[in-house]
């Protein structure tokens, strides 16, 4: 029977560890949502194409960079949405959800 143990952590390691990996629609509304929704502070309003033009003229590497790092442009963006239990790649996840969208609409 202990030998059978060494799996059923590994498993449960396995099944926790990917349960906590977020979308990039689940960073989006829990963390960007409060000021990317409705532009507050200046941040670029979700789905909203005119605001995001100068924003993705950047190319998405810069995006990426000043989304984890944060950056002073004509406003503040802070680091990660100021949540920092994100990982660097669930952000990167939810600053393509809102290039898709804003890319998506007139
Ligand atoms: C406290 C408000 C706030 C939160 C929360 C926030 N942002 Fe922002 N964000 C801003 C503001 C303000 C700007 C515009 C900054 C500027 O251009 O001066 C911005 C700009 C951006 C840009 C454009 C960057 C560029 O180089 O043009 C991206 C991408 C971005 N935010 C992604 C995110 C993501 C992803 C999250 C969630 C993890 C998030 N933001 C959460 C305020 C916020």
């Amino acid at each position: 029977m202990p030998r059978a143990m060494p799996v059923v952590i590994l498993t449960l390691f396995a099944v926790s560890a990917s349960a906590q990996v977020l979308t990039g629609r689940q960073v989006f509304e829990h963390t960007c949502h409060t000021c990317h929704a409705r532009g507050v502070a200046g941040a670029p309003q979700f789905g909203n194409r005119k605001a995001w033009r100068a924003h993705l003229a950047k190319g998405i590497k810069v995006l990426y960079r000043h989304a984890i790092h944060g950056y002073y442009g004509y406003s503040f963006m802070p680091p990660k949405g100021g949540d920092e239990s994100l990982t660097d790649s669930e952000v990167r996840a939810a600053v393509r959800y809102m290039v898709a969208a804003a890319a998506a609409r007139p």
